[in-house]
């Protein structure tokens, strides 16, 4: 039984800061950003377009009504969560409208959430074939302004369902995965931002990459000349260059420079959007899917999923007939072309906002006139969405 990403979409908030402008303000070479971290813009997201919104309006474009009905597992993954006991799927539901039928849940482990979700949705769809998962990974990575992490800060949500007979890509069921606990980045529950020992964190994803590829290869996983793809969470893209580099030695020439063509198509969208946490693999997956034209029905899509604290996995897919049917580059060109490019000063007055903590209520306005889920107020230490 095939079982895997029958549908993917995203949504990444309609505003975005230049990182030239970044550059100049924090008087750093341009360069740095640009090709020292691999990044151009990131993506910046007003309070009401928060993680659940970003989720819900990711997963709209998605789902048929006969998707809704079929659900029977909605995971949201994230790691800027907005309640320590409520699920964001939860809320999701409820603004979908999504049948009560189901599991809802929230899954944390950093970057890794999503990835977690994706399998756990896998195995659940082995169990109950006849019944589909929502898998979102919605993230707003925040460093704070004039910090290390500053320039790999982004915000945006990538909705996947899982289902038998999957129109994208099919996964395989053998992975290699490993974690271990490290302290290369994390945010406490009192910190809106992150703590990251930022090279350290590069030398513990490296080196997860690099045990697991080992495992990988010992178990005839990762032979090369089925490989037609190879695609790294990408908190920057430079880190992916570097993990992939790694291959470069143990690699024929000709594929490794077969992956890194493909590796060059797979970060077109993160670099414009940013760092999104969990769902910066799955970016990887769609932007690689909408900007390569040379992949077939059935190559071979390697993932190396990674999420600090620590936990990694290295999983396979093969692409479905039909799988170009089911993707709409020309929308997500459009929505990154769309947006509307801030100040410095504006950014730094939007990252600056807060919502109250003292049960006041403060009502939000609509930031994105194109997403129809919102934040609309908090009230009574509660939030409410459209
Ligand atoms: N032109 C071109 N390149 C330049 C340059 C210039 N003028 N100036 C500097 N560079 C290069 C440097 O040589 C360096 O390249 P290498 O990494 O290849 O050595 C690169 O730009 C970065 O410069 P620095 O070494 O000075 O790095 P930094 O001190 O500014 O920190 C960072 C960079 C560690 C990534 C920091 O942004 C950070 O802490 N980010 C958050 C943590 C993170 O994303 N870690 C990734 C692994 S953890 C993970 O993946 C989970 C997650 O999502 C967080």
């Amino acid at each position: 039984m095939k079982i895997g990403i029958d549908k993917i979409d995203f949504y990444t908030p309609p505003q975005y800061l230049d990182l030239v402008d970044l550059a100049h303000a924090r008087q750093v070479d341009p360069n740095k950003y640009l090709i020292g971290i691999g990044q151009k813009k990131m993506a910046v997201a007003h309070l009401d377009q928060d993680i659940v919104a970003m989720a819900a309006n990711a997963a709209e474009k998605i789902l048929t009504p006969a998707d809704k009905q079929a659900l029977g597992l909605v995971i949201v993954a994230t790691e800027s969560g907005v309640d320590q006991s409520k699920a964001a799927a939860l809320f999701v539901q409820q603004v979908l409208q999504l049948t009560t039928n189901l599991r809802a849940i929230e899954i944390k482990e950093a970057c890794y959430g999503a990835t977690a979700g994706l399998q756990m949705a896998k195995d659940f769809v082995q169990c109950h074939p006849d019944k589909k998962a929502l898998v979102v990974a919605s993230d707003i990575a925040r460093y704070g302004l004039n910090s290390g992490g500053e320039v790999t800060q982004g915000a945006g949500a990538v909705a996947m369902i899982v289902s038998v007979d999957p129109h994208i890509l099919a996964l395989e069921d053998q992975s290699i995965y490993q974690s271990q606990s490290t302290g290369d980045f994390w945010r406490p529950n009192y910190s809106t931002e992150a703590f990251a020992r930022g090279k350290y964190s590069e030398e513990v994803y490296l080196q997860m990459f690099s045990d697991i590829w080992q495992q990988a290869s010992s178990q005839k996983m990762t032979q090369t000349e089925q490989l037609q793809a190879l695609l790294f969470h990408i908190p920057f893209s430079k880190m992916g260059r570097k993990g992939l580099k790694t291959l470069e030695d143990k690699l024929a020439t000709a594929d490794y420079q077969r992956l890194l063509q493909r590796f060059e198509q797979s970060i077109i969208y993160g670099q414009d959007v940013g760092n999104i946490y969990t769902g910066s693999l799955y970016l990887s997956l769609l932007s690689l899917l909408e900007n390569d034209s040379t992949l077939q029905v059935g190559d071979r899509i390697g993932l190396f999923s990674y999420g600090s604290g620590s936990v990694a996995e290295l999983f396979f897919g093969q692409l479905q007939p039909d799988f170009k049917k089911y993707l709409t580059p020309l929308v997500h060109q459009e929505l990154l072309k769309q947006r509307k490019q801030l100040t410095l000063v504006e950014y730094e007055n939007i990252f600056r906002q807060k919502l109250v903590t003292d049960g006041s209520t403060q009502k939000l306005s609509q930031s994105d006139c194109n997403a129809p889920h919102y934040l609309t107020k908090i009230q009574d230490h509660e939030r409410f969405y459209k």
